[in-house]
């Protein structure tokens, strides 16, 4: 049993989200994903539309995502890795070289973003609607 490990926010989810989920599972048997609560966005200044239950549901309904806790703070990773004897510990190139660290518990892999497409810019876009009109 292979179990790869990924984080990240995954507000308004689109095909970045989907391309990078389904690569991760790609590459064992079961994925895990670790989801960075309210608190933790709000201390890393980022905005989300959906809240952690909206964007928790959402998630565990992709058939590439077995299991979803949640993301608190930024120290955590190790003890996850160690938690849930992860094999494969998959981030988007965003975050190259980042992560490094871990190379000693587990495989680490950084997957291309899947370009033009982010929680922002649709976010960026609803707020346009919402000035503009349709
Ligand atoms: N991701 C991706 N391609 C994109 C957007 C995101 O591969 N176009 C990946 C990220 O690299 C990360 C995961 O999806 O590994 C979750 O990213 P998240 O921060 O939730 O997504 P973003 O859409 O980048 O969110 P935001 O714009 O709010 O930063």
């Amino acid at each position: 049993m292979r179990t790869v490990l990924t984080y990240g926010t995954f507000d308004v989810l689109h095909a970045g989200h989907v391309r990078l989920l389904a690569r991760a599972k790609a590459l064992g048997d079961r994925l895990i994903v670790g989801l960075s609560t309210d608190d933790f966005n709000t201390l890393k200044h980022k905005s989300s539309l959906l809240d952690f239950n909206n964007r928790r549901i959402v998630l565990e309904a992709m058939r590439y995502v077995d299991l979803v806790f949640p993301e608190g703070n930024w120290d955590q990773k190790l003890a996850d890795v160690r938690r849930y004897h992860v094999n494969v510990f998959v981030m988007g190139d965003d975050w190259e070289g980042k992560f490094d660290f871990l190379k000693s518990e587990c495989e680490v892999v950084y997957l291309p973003r899947t370009e033009n497409i982010s929680s922002t810019l649709i976010r960026q876009e609803l707020q346009d609607i919402g000035t503009q009109g349709l």
